[in-house]
Protein backbone atom coordinates (compact mmCIF):
# COMPACT_ATOMS: atom_id res chain seq x y z
CA UNK A 1 0.00 0.00 0.00
CA UNK A 2 0.82 3.24 -0.03
CA UNK A 3 3.33 5.26 2.03
CA UNK A 4 3.25 9.07 3.23
CA UNK A 5 7.03 9.41 3.49
CA UNK A 6 8.51 12.20 5.57
CA UNK A 7 9.31 14.63 2.79
CA UNK A 8 5.51 14.39 1.66
CA UNK A 9 5.66 12.29 -1.33
CA UNK A 10 4.23 8.50 -1.41
CA UNK A 11 5.70 5.47 -2.41
CA UNK A 12 4.37 2.15 -2.69
CA UNK A 13 5.71 -0.66 -0.15
CA UNK A 14 5.03 -4.56 0.40
CA UNK A 15 6.00 -5.02 3.59
CA UNK A 16 8.52 -7.27 2.76
CA UNK A 17 10.91 -8.13 -0.37
CA UNK A 18 14.00 -9.83 -1.52
CA UNK A 19 16.45 -8.23 -3.62
CA UNK A 20 19.56 -10.34 -3.99
CA UNK A 21 20.52 -12.25 -1.17
CA UNK A 22 19.11 -9.48 1.25
CA UNK A 23 15.72 -9.84 2.14
CA UNK A 24 14.24 -5.85 3.31
CA UNK A 25 11.10 -5.41 5.83
CA UNK A 26 9.72 -2.53 7.03
CA UNK A 27 10.73 -3.05 10.31
CA UNK A 28 7.11 -2.91 12.82
CA UNK A 29 8.93 -2.45 15.96
CA UNK A 30 9.39 0.98 15.16
CA UNK A 31 6.19 2.30 13.43
CA UNK A 32 4.03 4.29 14.15
CA UNK A 33 6.69 6.47 15.24
CA UNK A 34 9.14 5.88 12.95
CA UNK A 35 9.35 3.65 9.10
CA UNK A 36 12.26 2.52 8.71
CA UNK A 37 13.21 -0.48 6.12
CA UNK A 38 15.45 -3.09 8.00
CA UNK A 39 17.96 -5.14 5.50
CA UNK A 40 18.38 -9.44 6.77
CA UNK A 41 21.36 -10.28 5.02
CA UNK A 42 21.22 -14.16 6.17
CA UNK A 43 18.61 -16.53 6.89
CA UNK A 44 19.83 -16.32 10.51
CA UNK A 45 19.21 -12.49 10.50
CA UNK A 46 15.71 -13.12 8.59
CA UNK A 47 14.48 -15.52 11.08
CA UNK A 48 15.88 -12.91 14.09
CA UNK A 49 13.33 -10.44 12.66
CA UNK A 50 10.50 -13.02 13.08
CA UNK A 51 11.22 -13.71 16.08
CA UNK A 52 11.54 -10.09 17.55
CA UNK A 53 8.87 -9.33 15.30
CA UNK A 54 10.64 -6.57 13.21
CA UNK A 55 8.13 -8.57 10.87
CA UNK A 56 4.81 -10.41 12.65
CA UNK A 57 1.73 -10.88 11.00
CA UNK A 58 0.55 -14.45 9.54
CA UNK A 59 1.23 -13.41 5.75
CA UNK A 60 3.59 -11.46 6.16
CA UNK A 61 6.01 -13.97 8.29
CA UNK A 62 5.57 -16.39 5.36
CA UNK A 63 7.04 -14.83 2.66
CA UNK A 64 9.63 -13.74 5.00
CA UNK A 65 10.26 -17.80 5.95
CA UNK A 66 9.83 -18.36 2.44
CA UNK A 67 12.62 -15.70 1.57
CA UNK A 68 15.02 -17.15 4.56
CA UNK A 69 14.72 -20.54 2.81
CA UNK A 70 16.14 -18.37 -0.58
CA UNK A 71 18.74 -16.64 1.66
CA UNK A 72 19.64 -20.31 2.94
CA UNK A 73 19.77 -21.75 -1.05
CA UNK A 74 22.49 -18.67 -1.51
CA UNK A 75 24.47 -19.39 1.31
CA UNK A 76 24.89 -22.96 0.38
CA UNK A 77 26.24 -22.06 -2.77
CA UNK A 78 28.92 -20.19 -1.14
CA UNK A 79 29.25 -23.57 1.22
CA UNK A 80 29.42 -25.52 -2.45
CA UNK A 81 32.19 -23.23 -3.45
CA UNK A 82 34.90 -22.88 -0.56
CA UNK A 83 33.15 -19.04 0.09
CA UNK A 84 31.36 -19.97 2.73
CA UNK A 85 30.73 -17.08 5.89
CA UNK A 86 28.50 -19.91 7.39
CA UNK A 87 29.92 -22.11 9.78
CA UNK A 88 26.93 -24.26 11.12
CA UNK A 89 27.03 -27.15 8.41
CA UNK A 90 30.03 -28.20 6.28
CA UNK A 91 28.25 -29.21 3.04
CA UNK A 92 25.46 -27.85 1.33
CA UNK A 93 22.61 -29.42 1.54
CA UNK A 94 23.11 -30.13 5.32
CA UNK A 95 23.22 -25.98 5.10
CA UNK A 96 19.99 -25.94 3.85
CA UNK A 97 18.43 -28.94 6.00
CA UNK A 98 19.54 -27.10 9.31
CA UNK A 99 18.23 -24.03 7.99
CA UNK A 100 14.54 -25.54 7.24
CA UNK A 101 14.33 -26.29 10.99
CA UNK A 102 15.81 -23.56 12.19
CA UNK A 103 13.09 -21.15 10.17
CA UNK A 104 10.25 -23.79 11.46
CA UNK A 105 11.58 -22.51 14.87
CA UNK A 106 11.07 -19.19 14.59
CA UNK A 107 7.48 -18.80 15.62
CA UNK A 108 5.01 -21.47 16.30
CA UNK A 109 1.34 -20.01 15.44
CA UNK A 110 1.25 -18.87 12.10
CA UNK A 111 0.51 -21.35 9.64
CA UNK A 112 1.73 -19.69 6.75
CA UNK A 113 5.31 -19.63 7.74
CA UNK A 114 5.29 -23.76 7.42
CA UNK A 115 3.21 -23.31 4.39
CA UNK A 116 5.74 -21.48 2.63
CA UNK A 117 8.75 -23.05 3.88
CA UNK A 118 7.46 -26.12 2.74
CA UNK A 119 6.69 -24.76 -0.22
CA UNK A 120 10.14 -23.79 -1.12
CA UNK A 121 11.32 -26.95 0.39
CA UNK A 122 9.50 -28.75 -1.88
CA UNK A 123 10.31 -26.62 -5.12
CA UNK A 124 13.91 -27.06 -4.32
CA UNK A 125 14.07 -30.68 -4.68
CA UNK A 126 14.74 -33.14 -7.19
CA UNK A 127 17.86 -31.25 -8.64
CA UNK A 128 21.45 -31.59 -7.92
CA UNK A 129 22.29 -28.22 -9.74
CA UNK A 130 22.73 -25.56 -6.64
CA UNK A 131 22.49 -23.03 -9.57
CA UNK A 132 19.13 -24.43 -10.85
CA UNK A 133 17.99 -25.37 -6.86
CA UNK A 134 18.49 -21.48 -5.88
CA UNK A 135 16.66 -20.65 -9.03
CA UNK A 136 13.86 -22.75 -8.18
CA UNK A 137 13.93 -21.64 -4.18
CA UNK A 138 13.74 -17.89 -5.55
CA UNK A 139 10.76 -18.42 -8.15
CA UNK A 140 8.66 -20.22 -5.29
CA UNK A 141 9.26 -17.43 -2.91
CA UNK A 142 7.91 -14.69 -4.87
CA UNK A 143 5.21 -17.02 -6.31
CA UNK A 144 4.30 -16.85 -2.56
CA UNK A 145 4.90 -13.40 -1.62
CA UNK A 146 2.53 -12.43 -4.75
CA UNK A 147 -0.37 -14.60 -4.25
CA UNK A 148 -0.38 -13.57 -0.74
CA UNK A 149 -0.82 -10.05 -2.35
CA UNK A 150 -3.18 -11.60 -4.75
CA UNK A 151 -5.32 -13.25 -2.39
CA UNK A 152 -5.45 -10.56 -0.15
CA UNK A 153 -6.55 -8.16 -2.64
CA UNK A 154 -9.52 -10.36 -3.72
CA UNK A 155 -10.61 -11.02 0.20
CA UNK A 156 -11.34 -7.04 0.12
CA UNK A 157 -13.40 -7.54 -3.44
CA UNK A 158 -15.62 -10.61 -1.29
CA UNK A 159 -15.36 -8.98 2.08
CA UNK A 160 -16.83 -5.33 0.35
CA UNK A 161 -20.27 -6.92 -0.26
CA UNK A 162 -20.71 -7.95 3.34
CA UNK A 163 -19.81 -4.00 4.55
CA UNK A 164 -23.17 -1.87 4.24
CA UNK A 165 -22.36 2.46 4.09
CA UNK A 166 -22.33 3.89 7.44
CA UNK A 167 -20.94 0.01 9.28
CA UNK A 168 -19.23 0.47 12.13
CA UNK A 169 -16.87 -2.43 12.35
CA UNK A 170 -14.69 -3.63 15.30
CA UNK A 171 -11.35 -5.25 15.07
CA UNK A 172 -8.78 -6.78 16.68
CA UNK A 173 -4.56 -6.73 16.57
CA UNK A 174 -3.54 -6.17 13.40
CA UNK A 175 -4.66 -7.80 10.10
CA UNK A 176 -4.00 -5.10 7.59
CA UNK A 177 -1.45 -5.16 4.83
CA UNK A 178 1.80 -4.70 7.71
CA UNK A 179 0.44 -8.25 8.42
CA UNK A 180 1.17 -9.77 4.70
CA UNK A 181 2.45 -8.94 1.55
CA UNK A 182 0.19 -6.09 0.77
CA UNK A 183 -3.61 -5.09 1.40
CA UNK A 184 -4.53 -7.41 4.39
CA UNK A 185 -6.91 -9.71 5.63
CA UNK A 186 -9.51 -8.19 7.91
CA UNK A 187 -8.37 -4.25 7.01
CA UNK A 188 -9.03 -5.43 3.20
CA UNK A 189 -12.23 -5.42 2.78
CA UNK A 190 -12.55 -1.94 4.44
CA UNK A 191 -10.29 -0.40 2.28
CA UNK A 192 -12.47 -1.86 -0.58
CA UNK A 193 -15.56 -0.34 1.41
CA UNK A 194 -14.01 2.96 0.89
CA UNK A 195 -12.84 2.83 -2.40
CA UNK A 196 -16.75 1.84 -3.50
CA UNK A 197 -17.55 5.24 -1.42
CA UNK A 198 -19.00 3.45 1.41
CA UNK A 199 -18.50 5.27 4.99
CA UNK A 200 -17.01 3.29 7.30
CA UNK A 201 -15.86 3.66 11.05
CA UNK A 202 -13.42 1.08 12.90
CA UNK A 203 -12.87 0.51 16.36
CA UNK A 204 -9.11 -1.00 16.76
CA UNK A 205 -8.98 -2.76 19.88
CA UNK A 206 -5.32 -1.74 21.13
CA UNK A 207 -4.13 -5.16 21.76
CA UNK A 208 -2.01 -5.85 24.53
CA UNK A 209 0.77 -6.64 24.99
CA UNK A 210 2.17 -5.58 22.05
CA UNK A 211 -0.47 -3.10 20.99
CA UNK A 212 -0.54 -4.20 17.31
CA UNK A 213 -3.98 -2.54 16.95
CA UNK A 214 -2.68 1.29 18.98
CA UNK A 215 0.27 0.75 16.43
CA UNK A 216 -0.03 -0.60 13.15
CA UNK A 217 -4.01 -0.81 12.77
CA UNK A 218 -3.97 2.74 13.57
CA UNK A 219 -0.89 3.64 11.33
CA UNK A 220 -2.79 2.18 8.64
CA UNK A 221 -6.30 3.25 8.96
CA UNK A 222 -4.66 6.94 9.29
CA UNK A 223 -2.64 6.57 5.87
CA UNK A 224 -5.99 5.24 3.93
CA UNK A 225 -7.82 8.51 5.48
CA UNK A 226 -10.28 5.49 7.21
CA UNK A 227 -12.12 7.35 10.70
CA UNK A 228 -11.68 5.39 13.54
CA UNK A 229 -10.93 5.25 17.28
CA UNK A 230 -8.43 3.30 19.28
CA UNK A 231 -10.18 1.20 21.84
CA UNK A 232 -8.28 -0.02 25.00
CA UNK A 233 -9.41 -4.01 24.60
CA UNK A 234 -11.92 -4.29 27.66
CA UNK A 235 -14.44 -1.63 25.84
CA UNK A 236 -15.87 -3.23 22.90
CA UNK A 237 -18.58 -5.20 25.37
CA UNK A 238 -19.82 -1.92 26.13
CA UNK A 239 -20.03 -0.65 22.65
CA UNK A 240 -21.80 -3.89 21.60
CA UNK A 241 -24.19 -3.59 24.35
CA UNK A 242 -25.10 0.05 22.99
CA UNK A 243 -25.58 -0.86 19.94
CA UNK A 244 -22.18 1.20 18.49
CA UNK A 245 -20.53 -2.13 16.26
CA UNK A 246 -22.36 -3.22 13.34
CA UNK A 247 -19.73 -6.24 12.54
CA UNK A 248 -16.39 -7.66 13.82
CA UNK A 249 -13.94 -8.47 10.96
CA UNK A 250 -10.64 -10.04 12.72
CA UNK A 251 -7.51 -11.57 11.05
CA UNK A 252 -6.65 -15.17 11.70
CA UNK A 253 -2.75 -16.69 11.72
CA UNK A 254 -4.19 -20.58 11.64
CA UNK A 255 -7.50 -22.19 10.98
CA UNK A 256 -8.16 -25.60 12.08
CA UNK A 257 -10.08 -28.48 9.56
CA UNK A 258 -12.65 -28.17 11.58
CA UNK A 259 -13.11 -24.42 11.39
CA UNK A 260 -12.14 -23.36 14.61
CA UNK A 261 -9.67 -19.97 14.13
CA UNK A 262 -6.43 -19.28 16.18
CA UNK A 263 -5.85 -15.15 16.40
CA UNK A 264 -4.12 -12.89 18.72
CA UNK A 265 -4.98 -13.20 22.43
CA UNK A 266 -8.49 -11.50 23.02
CA UNK A 267 -9.96 -12.61 19.79
CA UNK A 268 -12.35 -15.33 21.80
CA UNK A 269 -13.34 -12.66 24.00
CA UNK A 270 -14.57 -10.61 20.93
CA UNK A 271 -16.20 -13.22 19.67
CA UNK A 272 -18.22 -14.38 22.85
CA UNK A 273 -19.38 -10.83 23.16
CA UNK A 274 -20.47 -10.78 19.65
CA UNK A 275 -22.40 -14.10 20.24
CA UNK A 276 -24.13 -12.52 23.35
CA UNK A 277 -25.36 -9.34 21.48
CA UNK A 278 -26.23 -11.03 18.13
CA UNK A 279 -23.25 -9.28 15.99
CA UNK A 280 -21.76 -10.83 12.88
CA UNK A 281 -18.33 -12.08 13.61
CA UNK A 282 -16.26 -12.32 10.38
CA UNK A 283 -12.42 -14.24 10.19
CA UNK A 284 -10.83 -12.94 6.61
CA UNK A 285 -7.69 -15.39 6.11
CA UNK A 286 -6.15 -16.46 2.45
CA UNK A 287 -6.48 -20.15 1.80
CA UNK A 288 -2.21 -20.00 3.32
CA UNK A 289 -3.82 -19.85 6.97
CA UNK A 290 -5.69 -22.65 6.61
CA UNK A 291 -4.17 -26.32 8.28
CA UNK A 292 -5.77 -29.25 7.18
CA UNK A 293 -3.88 -31.51 9.19
CA UNK A 294 -4.75 -29.93 12.39
CA UNK A 295 -8.34 -31.54 12.85
CA UNK A 296 -9.43 -28.90 15.96
CA UNK A 297 -8.65 -26.12 17.46
CA UNK A 298 -7.06 -28.05 20.73
CA UNK A 299 -4.29 -29.10 18.22
CA UNK A 300 -3.39 -25.17 17.86
CA UNK A 301 0.47 -24.81 18.84
CA UNK A 302 -0.17 -21.27 20.86
CA UNK A 303 2.82 -19.13 21.05
CA UNK A 304 3.94 -18.03 24.82
CA UNK A 305 6.29 -15.04 24.82
CA UNK A 306 8.59 -13.62 27.03
CA UNK A 307 6.74 -12.08 30.14
CA UNK A 308 8.75 -8.62 29.86
CA UNK A 309 5.95 -7.71 26.40
CA UNK A 310 3.51 -7.60 29.25
CA UNK A 311 5.75 -5.96 32.20
CA UNK A 312 7.02 -3.21 29.84
CA UNK A 313 6.02 -0.35 27.54
CA UNK A 314 7.13 1.02 25.09
CA UNK A 315 6.52 4.32 23.10
CA UNK A 316 7.38 8.19 22.65
CA UNK A 317 7.75 10.97 25.16
CA UNK A 318 6.14 14.22 24.25
CA UNK A 319 9.43 15.37 22.55
CA UNK A 320 9.32 11.97 20.62
CA UNK A 321 12.07 10.05 22.30
CA UNK A 322 11.14 7.03 22.14
CA UNK A 323 11.11 5.09 25.83
CA UNK A 324 10.81 1.68 27.48
CA UNK A 325 8.83 2.22 30.61
CA UNK A 326 7.84 -0.80 33.25
CA UNK A 327 4.17 -1.06 34.13
CA UNK A 328 3.90 -3.76 36.79
CA UNK A 329 5.72 -4.21 40.73
CA UNK A 330 9.42 -5.15 39.55
CA UNK A 331 8.61 -8.32 41.59
CA UNK A 332 5.75 -9.46 39.85
CA UNK A 333 5.80 -11.92 37.14
CA UNK A 334 3.62 -11.78 34.05
CA UNK A 335 1.58 -14.45 32.03
CA UNK A 336 2.03 -14.00 27.64
CA UNK A 337 0.09 -16.19 25.94
CA UNK A 338 -0.04 -14.53 22.28
CA UNK A 339 -2.80 -16.10 20.22
CA UNK A 340 -6.33 -17.90 21.39
CA UNK A 341 -8.60 -20.04 19.87
CA UNK A 342 -12.12 -18.88 18.62
CA UNK A 343 -14.53 -22.15 18.33
CA UNK A 344 -16.03 -22.92 14.55
CA UNK A 345 -19.63 -22.07 16.11
CA UNK A 346 -18.94 -17.99 17.15
CA UNK A 347 -17.94 -17.28 13.55
CA UNK A 348 -20.33 -16.01 10.84
CA UNK A 349 -18.01 -17.31 8.07
CA UNK A 350 -14.51 -16.78 6.40
CA UNK A 351 -13.34 -14.62 3.95
CA UNK A 352 -11.08 -16.16 1.92
CA UNK A 353 -9.74 -15.46 -1.55
CA UNK A 354 -11.90 -18.43 -3.03
CA UNK A 355 -15.22 -17.40 -1.28
CA UNK A 356 -16.83 -16.68 1.83
CA UNK A 357 -17.06 -20.18 4.15
CA UNK A 358 -19.59 -21.15 7.02
CA UNK A 359 -16.63 -21.91 9.41
CA UNK A 360 -17.59 -25.64 9.46
CA UNK A 361 -16.95 -25.94 5.54
CA UNK A 362 -13.34 -24.04 5.54
CA UNK A 363 -12.20 -27.19 4.32
CA UNK A 364 -13.74 -26.62 1.23
CA UNK A 365 -12.13 -23.34 0.52
CA UNK A 366 -9.17 -25.63 -0.35
CA UNK A 367 -10.32 -27.68 -3.34
O1 LIG B 1 1.91 -11.72 16.96
P1 LIG B 1 1.54 -11.21 15.59
O2 LIG B 1 1.45 -9.71 15.52
O3 LIG B 1 2.38 -11.81 14.51
O4 LIG B 1 0.10 -11.79 15.44
C1 LIG B 1 -0.54 -11.86 14.27
C2 LIG B 1 -1.64 -10.91 14.25
O5 LIG B 1 -1.40 -9.75 14.04
C3 LIG B 1 -3.00 -11.30 14.48
O6 LIG B 1 -3.22 -12.42 15.18
C4 LIG B 1 -3.77 -11.12 13.21
O7 LIG B 1 -5.07 -10.85 13.55
C5 LIG B 1 -3.73 -12.30 12.30
S1 LIG B 1 -2.32 -12.34 11.33
C6 LIG B 1 -2.90 -11.65 9.91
Amino acid sequence: MKVKLQDGTEKHYRTVWMKESNVYMIDQRLLPHRFRILRCKTHLDTVEAIKNMAIRGAGAIGAAAGYAMCQAALEARDISNGQSRITESRDWFGHIIIAEKTIKKARPTAQNLFYAVDRVYKAMCGDQDLKRITEQAVKEAEAIADEDAASCKRIGELGNDLIRDGMRILTHCNAGWLAFVDYGSALSPIYAAKEAGKNVFVYADETRPRLQGANLTAWELLNEGIEHRVIPDNVAGALMKQGKIDMVIVGSDRIAANGDVANKIGTYTKAVLAKENSIPFYVAAPTSTIDPACKSGDLIPIEERNEDEVRWIAGVTKSGRRMEVRVTPEGSHALNIAFDVTPAELVAGIITETGIYKAEDIIHALE
